[in-house]
């Protein structure tokens, strides 16, 4: 073992954020004494004695401009209040701290604006653009983060005591229409932003009253972002795009959080812009390039006397009968969705959905056993199968199979993952795929692996040249469907890309 001292300390990562306007310093540390990284955030002018002094200030603020928190949705509301809020913060400065002025005064009121209609100190690692999750586990231990490089850390903040988490709890609810008390202790909340929230309250979770909010990614994934991080390589990635060019519905399945929504999002720029694409999922997580027709709906729980539900199921339907040409099925888990889904195959639909499975032999189990249960020969509807893995220890996400369905309704793996070396090996020829490929796309087994090396190779050009923001990476595979040989010829000459590259 490393002969590892007490006292030592490695600076992890540094940066500095912006969390409504109160300026967030952050640093994260490893310390010889720990088990896990350190997540430190500081707001600088802003000394402890003074953080308790304004926290002290609460009610005196409520009194002076009271929040309707049924309210703060509204955008108008929550700009007028700010501005109440503002200006009453600066009226209790000025009488508590008289001789603070300027920027320091200005420090101090956006913290009682977080403080009284924000998340109060969640403001800062909510606004951290590199955390993933942030867990707050009763009141005994500070808040844990998930930052995306490092992963788990222990935070310096902590909850001063479990009514302060349970009143966090409360107003987040409130705030979405949600209520959680001890005759439901348990909530599931959607934020404006997009954000997860889940929280249970004490004695249900044993540890004290929780929360866990799972960040709403607004860097969306796309192919050649999965590409450039290794996740997949660019030939499976060129054949995945072939499947889509010709309407071959596949499924990514993947253990939780390995990267399933994410990889169908990457897929979704591989769509031409000429067809019409319907999105249902639970909470908003896809974006799809602005450039696409593209109508994304969501599911709704029941409100507290049951009314008001829209499951996946409905949604589905509806989706349906306003004719689209693809449909993205967030997640499936019922049979009726997984009936659903095939349905839309059978009369014509693309579709492109998201299971909870371990690998491709485990995704047609799943799909072939209750709850779902469909007939296993219904499975060849499928073209392939992306299973998404997530290796924890090493921090990294892999395209662990790509899978061919076969006429028996069973998966033939094409494609694994190579732990050791990192590599994509392939394990077997398709057959069936490229029986499918030949038949909607005419195209000979010889043509297919060319076309696959083609997008292969641009898929690489889009790496070297950073195109993976999810609208320019699909403003070139558009002019690609539209102009193929221009885009080949600016590939094959290695143009640097610009926007300007296909007027
Ligand atoms: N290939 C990847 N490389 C790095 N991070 C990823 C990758 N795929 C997903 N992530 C991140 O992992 C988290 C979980 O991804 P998500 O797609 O929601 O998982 P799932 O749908 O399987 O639950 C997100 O924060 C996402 O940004
Ligand atoms: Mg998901």
């Amino acid at each position: 073992m490393a002969d590892v001292k007490s006292d030592d300390v490695k600076i992890l990562d540094h940066y500095s954020l912006n969390a409504n306007g109160l300026h967030v310093e952050v640093d994260i540390k490893q310390t010889g004494a720990e088990f896990v990284p350190n997540y430190e955030v500081t707001f600088p002018g802003i000394g402890i004695a003074t953080k308790l002094l304004l926290l002290s200030l609460r009610s005196e603020m409520v009194t002076m401009t009271p929040i309707d928190p049924s309210r703060i949705q509204i955008k108008e509301y929550l700009d007028d209040l700010t501005k109440r809020v503002q200006s009453a913060s600066k009226i209790l400065i000025d009488k508590y701290l008289p001789g603070t002025t300027g920027d320091t005064k200005d420090v101090l009121s956006a913290y009682m604006v977080n403080m009284m209609i924000g998340f109060g100190d969640l403001e800062a690692p909510i606004a951290d653009e590199h955390l993933e999750e942030i867990a707050v586990n009763g009141s005994r231990e500070p808040i844990w983060v998930f930052h995306k490089r490092i992963g788990w850390c222990k935070s310096n903040i902590k909850p001063p005591n479990e009514e302060s988490i349970y009143d966090q709890a409360e107003s987040i609810g409130r705030r979405v229409g949600r209520e959680i008390n001890n005759l439901a202790p348990l909530m599931d909340a959607e934020l404006a932003d997009g954000s997860r929230v889940n929280a249970t309250l004490f004695p249900i979770s044993q540890v004290g009253n929780t929360i866990t909010i799972r960040k709403f990614e607004r860097n969306p994934w796309t192919m050649p972002a999965l590409v450039k991080n290794g996740t997949v390589s660019p030939q499976i990635a060129g054949l995945i795009w072939l499947c889509i060019q010709n309407e071959i519905s596949l499924l990514i399945s993947g253990g939780t959080a390995s990267g399933k929504t994410s990889f169908l999002n990457a897929s979704s720029i591989f769509f031409p812009p000429t067809r019409r694409i319907i999105s249902v999922e639970e909470t908003k997580e896809l974006t799809l390039p602005k450039l696409y027709q593209w109508i994304s709906m969501l599911t709704r729980q029941p409100n507290p006397e049951g009314k008001g539900q829209v499951t996946l199921y409905d949604l589905m339907i509806n989706a349906l009968r306003q004719r689209p040409d693809i449909m993205l099925v967030g997640e499936v888990r019922t049979a009726k969705d997984a009936e659903t889904l095939f349905e839309a195959i059978h009369t014509g639909h693309a579709v492109y959905g998201t299971i909870h499975a371990d690998n491709a032999q485990d995704t047609v189990i799943r799909m072939t056993n209750p709850p779902i249960e469909v007939p296993k020969i219904m499975m060849n509807a499928i073209g392939g199968m992306i299973v998404a893995f997530r290796h924890r220890t090493r921090g990294i996400r892999r395209v662990l199979e790509f899978g061919e369905i076969l006429k028996t309704g069973d998966a033939n793996v094409l494609y694994r993952w190579n732990m050791r070396n990192d590599t994509f090996a392939q394990l077997s020829d398709m057959t069936r795929l490229s029986e499918t490929i030949a038949l909607y796309g005419g195209l000979t087994r010889k043509e297919i692996d060319d076309e696959v090396a083609e997008k292969a190779t641009i898929l690489n050009w889009m790496t070297k040249y950073n195109v993976i923001d999810v609208d320019n990476a699909g403003f070139v595979v558009s002019n690609y469907y539209k102009n193929r040989e221009k885009v080949l010829d600016i590939v094959k000459n290695d143009v640097p890309y610009t926007d300007k590259l296909f007027k």
